[in-house]
Parts: C-alpha cells; sequence; structure tokens
C-alpha cells in the first residue's frame, strides 16, 4: 500500500527528505511505501541533488494541494506566503499535512489548527523547532504526564554556530554568517537568525505545545546577537561564562495570576550548566517539569539532514495512521492492526556481532619486571597482532615491578585478546593490572 506525498520545495530541507525517501533501506519498513508524486518548485530548470523524474516538478503548487490522490502534503518551501494559503487549502482538501516551517505556525498556528480539526487532518511540526532534535512529540506525548515550569533552550543553529566560532576563534560575523548560510543553516533571509526572531517563533511553538494554550508570537520578546562584540565573549569566558542566545518560556506565578514569561536574548551561561556545552549547530532544550524534573534534548539543530530526519518521522507517524485506517476493514484474519509505530518491531531475529568482532581503542596497565627494553617489546607484542599504539607511558614503581599505561588505536577485539595472552604469558609480564575501553 503506497502513501503519496506531494513536496511543497526542493531547497535544502525538501531535498534531504527526498533523499531519505528514496533510499529506504535499513529504515523503518514504512519508507519504502512512501511515494513523492509531486514536487512545487520556482525553478523547473534547477538541477537537483535527487534522482526525481522531471515529471513529477510543477511550478502550479495548487495542483499539488488539491490533487485528489496525494496523501500528504510536505510544506518544505518556508516564508508566510503563499506557505500559509497552500497549507490551509491542502487542509480543506483533506491533506494531512507536514511542515517544517516555525514562522508560519508561530504566526497562524490558530487557524491552521483549528482548520486542521474541522477537517480531522493532522497538521505535525516536528522540524519546525530544534532541526534533527525530537522536541515536539516527546512535548505532546512522553512528557505529557507532566507540569511543564520552565523551557530553556539554544534554538537557533545560525547563531550558535556563529557565537561559538566567534569564541573559539575569533572569526569576523559576516564571514562566519556565510559561512552558515554555505551550510544550509541560515534562513534564506538570515535577519530572521540574527536578530532572535527564528528562535522567538520556535520558543513561541514550545511554549504553546508546553503549557497547552495559545501563544501570541508578537507578544515574544527578542534581542539579537549583532550586537555581541569579541570583548563581551572574552570577558564572559575570564569569568566563566558562555554567552548564548537563549529562549527562555517559564510559568509565571504572582499575586495577579499565572503569565507566561516568554524572551529570547543573548545570555551568559555559567560554564558548570549543561547549555553551555552546545556548541556549533547543535541545539539543545532544556525541559523542567514536575514530577519528571530536568530533561535535555540535544542535537543537531538546523541542516539538510538532520531536518529531514524530523520531516520524515512525522511523515511516517501519519503513513502509520492512515495503515491502521485503512488496514482494519482489509485485515483478513479480524485481528486488529496496531499502529506500526507505536508496536514494537519483533518480527525478525537481529543478528547479534560477538565481542571479539567489535572494535574500540582499550587502555592497559601492565605491571612488568624493571629491565631495559620493557617497552619496546610490550609494543612489539601488541604490533605482532595488528594491534597499534597511541601513547605508553611508564609510571610508578610497584615493589619489584614497573607499572606500564598503554592506549591503543582501534583494534578489533579478537586480536587485542590474542596480544594480551601473549604478553601474560612472557616471564617480564608479572600482572595484568587492568584492562578498560576507551570510547
Ligand atoms: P530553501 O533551501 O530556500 O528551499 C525552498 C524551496 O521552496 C525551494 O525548492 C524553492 O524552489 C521552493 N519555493 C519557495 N518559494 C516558492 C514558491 N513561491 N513557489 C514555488 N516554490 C517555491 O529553504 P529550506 O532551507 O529548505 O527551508 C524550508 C523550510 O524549512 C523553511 O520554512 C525553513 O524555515 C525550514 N527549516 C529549515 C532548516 C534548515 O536547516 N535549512 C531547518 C529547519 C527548518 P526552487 O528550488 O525552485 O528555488
Ligand atoms: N535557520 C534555522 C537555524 C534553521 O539556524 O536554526 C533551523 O530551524
Amino acid at each position: 500500500m503506497a502513501f503519496k506525498v506531494g513536496l511543497l520545495g526542493l531547497g535544502t530541507v525538501g531535498t534531504g527528505t527526498a533523499q531519505i525517501l528514496l533510499d529506504p533501506a535499513q529504515r523503518h519498513p514504512l519508507v519504502k511505501d512512501l511515494e513523492i508524486t509531486k514536487v512545487g518548485v520556482r525553478s523547473l530548470d534547477k538541477p537537483r541533488d535527487v534522482d526525481l523524474p522531471q515529471a513529477v516538478f510543477t511550478t502550479d503548487l495548487d495542483a499539488i494541494v488539491t490533487d485528489p490522490d496525494i496523501d500528504i502534503v510536505v510544506e518544505v518551501m518556508g516564508g508566510l506566503e503563499p506557505a500559509r494559503s497552500l497549507m490551509l487549502k491542502a487542509i480543506e482538501n483533506g491533506k494531512h499535512v507536514v511542515t517544517a516551517n516555525k514562522a508560519a505556525i508561530a504566526l497562524y498556528s490558530d487557524e491552521i489548527f483549528t482548520a486542521a480539526e474541522k477537517a480531522g487532518v493532522y497538521v505535525l511540526l516536528e522540524a519546525a523547532v530544534g532541526g534533527g532534535i525530537p522536541v515536539i512529540e516527546p512535548l505532546k506525548q512522553s512528557l505529557c504526564s507532566n507540569r511543564i515550569t520552565r523551557i530553556s533552550g539554544i534554538i537557533n543553529g545560525t547563531t550558535n554556530y556563529i557565537l561559538t566560532r566567534m569564541k573559539d576563534e575569533g572569526g569576523a560575523f559576516d564571514d562566519i554568517l556565510a559561512d552558515a548560510q554555505a551550510l544550509g543553516y541560515a534562513e534564506a533571509d538570515p535577519t530572521a537568525d540574527v536578530d532572535g526572531l527564528d528562535a522567538a517563533d520556535k520558543i513561541a511553538i514550545l511554549a504553546s505545545l508546553a503549557f497547552g494554550g495559545r501563544v501570541d508570537r508578537t507578544a515574544v520578546y527578542s534581542e539579537g546577537i549583532r550586537n555581541i562584540a569579541a570583548e563581551d565573549i572574552a570577558y564572559a569566558d575570564n569569568l566563566g561564562f558562555v554567552i548564548k542566545l537563549l529562549a527562555v518560556a517559564k510559568r509565571q506565578t504572582t499575586d495577579a495570576g499565572e503569565q507566561l514569561e516568554l524572551r529570547v536574548h543573548p545570555t551568559l551561561v555559567p560554564n558548570a550548566h549543561p547549555l553551555s556545552n552546545v556548541n556549533g549547530v547543535y541545539n539543545a532544550i532544556f525541559v523542567e517539569g514536575d514530577p519528571v524534573g530536568q530533561v535535555m534534548f540535544y542535537g543537531p539543530g538546523a541542516g539538510a539532514g538532520p531536518t529531514a530526519s524530523a520531516v520524515v518521522a512525522d511523515i511516517l507517524n501519519i503513513a502509520a495512521l492512515l495503515q491502521v485506517e485503512r488496514g482494519t476493514a482489509q485485515r483478513a484474519d479480524g485481528t486488529p492492526l496496531l499502529d506500526p509505530l507505536l508496536a514494537c518491531t519483533h518480527q525478525t531475529d537481529c543478528a547479534i556481532a560477538p565481542i571479539e568482532s567489535t572494535e574500540t581503542r582499550f587502555y592497559v596497565r601492565l605491571l612488568t619486571q624493571d629491565q631495559p627494553g620493557v617497552i619496546g617489546f610490550v609494543g612489539t607484542c601488541f604490533g605482532e597482532h595488528g594491534v597499534s599504539l597511541a601513547s605508553v607511558v611508564q609510571t610508578n614503581r610497584q615493589g619489584d615491578s614497573v607499572e606500564i599505561a598503554v592506549v591503543t588505536h582501534n583494534v578489533q577485539e579478537g586480536k587485542f585478546r590474542q596480544a594480551l595472552e601473549k604478553l601474560t604469558a612472557q616471564d617480564s609480564v608479572n600482572d595484568i593490572a587492568s584492562v578498560i575501553r576507551v570510547l
């Protein structure tokens, strides 16, 4: 049973999405049931990085959202219009919608979700916040028993990439921004990234899910990173902080009642805080809830592959629902057809590799006799078994023995064990005191 997918846009995210759908091997079995039947673009002549027949391309995006054969419309074109109107038209035509468009969702969520409820279709948006990080579904599902008190996050990849490189290399703002654009992280107009507006869109969406209500995007306070100077980064470093563009949504209870604090601004984050180590294009969302405590979601926050990972997860969620809907009536033996993403996969046996075949690095502490040439001998013995050494340190004496600590390069465990056996059998080796695998 194939589910037909129409893509609105084949840029950074659309291309990543198509690449996953066209290469289903070793992914969830449902991926092979997804078929891209139409792709809406601005230019039909542009060279594309995907192997799709020319016939699927069109500049008539209306024809995609009204196509009776299409089950799922994937909006990865960006911008407010015509993205908003096309999503609404797709919904009106009974299509489920997957979108990565945080700007349109933050501003028009009420209109879009109201229309979707009325039409009985889903609008899924995992890719809209945090790129490849699953955070929307966890807030909707896995954490739904919690009372969320606060969300603080680094939720713009471009600005985190710029701030990280400014700190590490002291590079020029404009050059680093150009790199972020070339890598596909920045928006078509990077103002939204640099001025904190993209992060404001995303925190509005997260707050709405976490606190269970409509959030007025225009009420989110935002400051960007344009005024952060190299001197500020250096002073912050001296004081034990790192500067990050943080988005915060917090429940505030006062005598006047309950309200939400919603803000995006550069923030000095203490070096000891988990968010201080989120670097480059990585994002992280730190959620505090009752009773779960603190949970952090971390991963690549932008770019073709990570964002497409989230888009395709949403497409699969919808395909799974459709499969149940359509399959129940068709099931011959009368047993209920379960949602293939909710049910655990158990149909086939996975072949498990024996530990001898695994490859890792090893740390070994040996006690040897205090003789000339012992270190050379240890190195030769490992070398004869194909174990290359990254470092060898001779440390303390212990009685008659000297202690040698060795770290290997990556080696197959079987070969490493043979080398150890050979070493253990030598008179000059008194003891293999410890063996620990190295990450
Ligand atoms: P992009 O590279 O600029 O691609 C946009 C695509 O949409 C292009 O294929 C373009 O056609 C098509 N398009 C745009 N306007 C159109 C119109 N009016 N008519 C027909 N086709 C149109 O954008 P992107 O980076 O993939 O971003 C897409 C969405 O994902 C945005 O909402 C963005 O905020 C969101 N997002 C992006 C990332 C990321 O890392 N890039 C991460 C998360 C979310 P042509 O190819 O013919 O120009
Ligand atoms: N421009 C956005 C960013 C893309 O840099 O985070 C991901 O939403």
